[in-house]
């Protein structure tokens, strides 16, 4: 069974409670849940993970190596400015997933560079918390 990570980045732990008219009304758990759910359906184990510290998931990142075979990362405020993140990112050799809930190009503009896209095989964005599932069928495919 092909292993992957699921990792959220900061602020995500509120989803739900934050900003609803942009990220919906659906809590981490619910995205979790339907994380689980594709899973199972996909054959794939997954662990998922929150942290509102960068250093605590640039150190899951580098821990990935030899364990997982896929990443799916929502990076959160960290995407657009975690150089930390790009460079421990650039050391995974598996492929990488990039998931936001909304769509940041079509948001401020300082959330239109991606610290993660450069190293990411593919960008879903905009799909809300199917988006999660949409990238999980696209690692199933890959791995
Ligand atoms: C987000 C988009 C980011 O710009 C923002 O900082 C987040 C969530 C999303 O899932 O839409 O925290 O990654």
């Amino acid at each position: 069974m092909k292993r992957v990570l699921v990792l959220n980045g900061p602020n995500l732990n509120m989803l739900g409670l934050r900003e609803p008219d942009i990220y919906g009304h659906e809590t981490l758990d619910d995205v979790k849940g339907l994380c689980l759910e594709a899973a199972e359906k996909l054959g794939l184990a997954i662990d998922f993970r929150q942290s509102n510290h960068e250093g605590e998931l640039v150190t899951w990142i580098q821990d990935a190596r030899g364990v997982y075979d896929g990443l799916l990362i929502n990076a959160a405020a960290y995407t657009h400015t975690s150089l930390a993140l790009h460079d421990a990112l650039k050391i995974l050799d598996i492929p990488i997933i990039e998931v936001h809930i909304s769509d940041p190009k079509k948001r401020e503009e300082f959330r239109h560079f991606s610290y993660v896209e450069p190293l990411a095989v593919h960008v879903i964005a905009g799909q809300g918390p199917k988006g999660y599932v949409q990238g999980l069928e696209k690692l199933c495919e890959l791995l």
